[in-house]
């Protein structure tokens, strides 16, 4: 790290923590955190390809908790995620005409305005309306480990049940029918795998910025024309979903622009199923690499919940926001000038030994466990029982169908630096 005024980062270490092939090695980039919450725990990142504006790297769990709750001073607006790259934002505000965001949505908002958009779902995602879609979500499980069962003795966990399952929840919640369902499944890959050769469907390794960046506006053009469709029949025959509900909302007596109903959907889309396809991998790798715990959860299914939100932690699929200060200000002593970008890193802060013991070992017992997956504050994860509710009921059905569990091969993370996460995961089950 070079001295001065601001804690810089040497150009490698920069490189390091915005590049997605870091995000996919893993460990290292945990020893690179460790290092920075010690050395600078506020540091300032300047992208040595100058893709990125720079920006304040947090990453300890104190400070990543004080920003995330303090929506007054740090802003989601105007750029709410890194890989929104200097030429993604030029092209967005051509695409818009002026806006900084391909898609408007909670995310991007920020008050007065999130709180009305956030209210007119809120309900739907609340442990009180989750609970009546249990069985839905039972039997769309039990569908899922029995394909995985019929796959035989080895398979791909990813392939077969952490992405797709998922995806079938929160299609059905938001009313997409099935048939639809892999159209869905490609764009989120690409808005949110863009960094992935093998999660973009263009099959090519290190696709330049700009490639990544018409990726990912192809997607977002042809979500936005798929829920077009999906808008007028939502008006015209209103059912009991959240498509439905977002079809047919007002905020302050209007009915939504296109564009920000778009948006909802999108969110809703995409922010609920490849988060909760990489904590599932998550936690089955932690239980396949520990037969012991994996027998002793089938007898005792009380430990399900620490294993599931222990699996939350330990993954944190999504592994950073951006924020961008109202004000001049302090981070843990840093002053911080209006207008600078922060990196809320959940990846780091999650991995703060000052809150969590031994934090690189899934330890299905740590309790309290408040780990900063779903983030906190005015945009806390809106999925978040949601997500819960999912991975429980599908390890449910896990245990009692199977009774075995190893690893047959290497798992491989995905390259990101956003929602990131186990992309395969080969497994030798044996059915009960
Ligand atoms: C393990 C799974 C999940 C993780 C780790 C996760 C994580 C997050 C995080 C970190 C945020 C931003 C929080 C902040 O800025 O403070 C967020 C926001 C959000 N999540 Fe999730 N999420 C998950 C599952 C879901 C699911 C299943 C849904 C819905 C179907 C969902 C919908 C949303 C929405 C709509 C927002 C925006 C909320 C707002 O800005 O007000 N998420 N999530």
């Amino acid at each position: 790290m070079a001295s001065g005024a601001k804690p810089r980062l040497d150009p490698e270490t920069a490189y390091e923590v915005i590049s997605p092939e870091s995000y996919a090695a893993w460990d290292p980039l945990l020893d690179t955190f460790d290092r920075l919450r010690e050395e600078a725990p506020v540091a300032w990142v300047e992208d040595p390809e100058s893709r990125h504006p720079p920006f304040w790297l947090v990453t300890r769990y104190d400070d990543v908790m004080r920003i995330s709750k303090d929506n007054a001073t740090f802003l989601n607006n105007p750029q709410t995620v890194v890989f929104s790259l200097t030429e993604g934002i030029e092209f967005a505000k051509n695409l818009t005409g002026g806006s900084p965001h391909m898609v408007a949505s909670l995310v991007t908002f920020d008050a007065p305005i999130h709180m009305k958009y956030r209210k007119l779902t809120q309900e739907w995602f609340m442990p009180k309306n989750l609970r009546r879609l249990e069985d839905e979500i039972r039997a769309l499980a039990v569908k899922t480990v029995e394909r995985l069962i019929e796959a035989g003795g080895t398979a791909d966990f990813c392939k077969l049940v952490s992405q797709p399952y998922p995806l079938h929840v929160v299609m059905q919640i938001l009313g997409v029918p099935e048939e639809d369902e892999p159209r869905m499944l490609m764009l989120t890959q690409q808005m949110f795998g863009g960094q992935d050769e093998d999660l973009n469907q263009s099959g090519m390794k290190d696709l330049p910025p700009e490639a990544i960046t018409q990726l990912v506006a192809g997607a977002v053009k042809d979500f936005e024309a798929y829920f077009a469709g999906l808008t007028a029949e939502k008006r015209a025959n209103p059912t009991d979903d959240v498509a439905s509900t977002i079809a047919n909302a007002t905020v302050d007596g209007e009915p939504l622009n296109d564009r920000d109903m778009m948006g909802y959907y999108i969110i809703v889309a995409a922010a609920g199923h490849d988060t909760t396809s990489a904590s599932t991998a998550g936690a089955m790798l932690a239980l396949a690499r520990d037969p012991e715990q994996w027998a002793r959860v089938r007898e005792d299914r009380t430990l399900l919940p620490g294993i599931v939100e222990e699996a939350i932690r330990w993954t944190s699929p999504v592994q950073h926001f951006m924020r961008t200060a109202a004000e001049d200000t302090e981070v843990g002593g840093q002053p911080i000038a209006k207008g600078d970008w922060l990196m809320i890193n959940y990846v780091a802060a999650n991995h703060d030994p000052a809150q969590f013991d031994n934090p690189r070992t899934f330890d299905a017992s740590r309790s309290p466990n408040r780990h900063l997956a779903f983030g906190a504050g005015a945009h806390q994860c809106l999925g978040l029982h949601l997500a819960r509710l999912e991975m429980r009921i599908l390890f449910e059905v896990l245990l009692d169908r199977i009774v075995t569990v190893e690893l047959a091969g290497e798992p491989k993370r995905a390259k990101s630096t956003f929602v990131g996460g186990l992309k395969t995961l080969p497994l030798r089950i044996t059915p009960a």
